[in-house]
């Protein structure tokens, strides 16, 4: 099955408006004509909606790193699915790691924002992925699986659901699991994906890899046969390097 491939940066807490517009403006100048690949940028919250203006006329969607699971309230700091909806986002990242292991969140809690987010239309980048200790002890399958387990069900939309892959690890580290590594999880992945939506489905969702991916490693990392892009954080934050990231993406179309 052919996937196209899905590339998505993650700025995490990076870049003030004057950073942003001027990253924005390397990547359009280089990603102006049409591509083979879906790619997005998920910025912070409040760089959203000038982020929308910037890639408008372009074919780079816009994405948030978070949402709440309700849709209003007195939910104080928090922003909902409907307001990403309107500050212009296609996708949200939900579970990454960041928010499960240094804000606590429960997979009660993902399992909530991936159904609130999907409600007003939002593709959900899901993310998991084990952390060094679950790596040593042998635990990398059961890891991902409960993960997997404790948020997907037949029930939700998977033409708005994308995987990723993200070793904890290999996070923001500069060490990147191994094509070898990535493509046994994946696979793995793919496997559990077609016990919850069946395997037709599961041949054509997408798993993205995420950890520590630069230019140098992207080609093999996204030559594995069930590797279909990236979720990328530092190196999307240097205009050269997403670029070159994605055409890595193009190239193993
Ligand atoms: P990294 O981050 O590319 O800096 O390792 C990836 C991510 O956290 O999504």
């Amino acid at each position: 099955m052919n996937r196209r491939p899905f590339v998505a940066g993650n700025w995490k807490m990076h870049n003030d408006l004057v950073a942003a517009r001027a990253l924005m403006a390397g990547l359009r100048a280089e990603l102006g004509g049409a591509l083979n690949v879906d790619v997005a940028v998920c910025t912070p919250f409040t760089l959203l909606y000038p982020m929308g203006r910037e890639i408008d006329g372009t074919s780079i969607k816009l994405g948030a790193q978070n949402c709440h699971f309700e849709s209003k309230g007195a939910f104080t700091g928090e922003v909902s699915p409907p307001m990403l909806v309107a500050a212009g986002c296609d996708y949200v990242i939900v579970g990454h790691s960041e928010r499960r292991h240094v804000f606590g969140e429960s997979g009660d809690m993902l399992r909530k924002k991936v159904v609130a987010a999907q409600a007003v239309g939002l593709h959900v980048i899901y993310c998991i992925g084990e952390q060094l200790d679950d790596r040593e002890a042998g635990n990398t399958e059961r890891v991902v699986e409960s993960q997997l387990q404790e948020a997907l069900s037949a029930d939700l939309n998977t033409d708005l659901l994308t995987l990723a892959y993200e070793p904890v690890w290999a996070i923001g580290t500069g060490k990147t699991a191994s094509p070898d590594q990535a493509q046994s999880v994946h696979a793995f992945v793919r496997a559990k994906l077609g016990g919850v939506f069946g395997q037709e489905t599961a041949q054509r969702l997408r798993i993205q890899y995420g950890g520590s991916v630069k230019p140098g490693n992207a080609k093999a990392l996204f030559e594995c046969p069930d590797v279909d892009g990236g979720l990328v954080g530092g190196a999307c934050l240097v205009a050269d390097d997403f670029v070159a990231i994605i055409s890595a993406a193009q190239d193993s179309v």
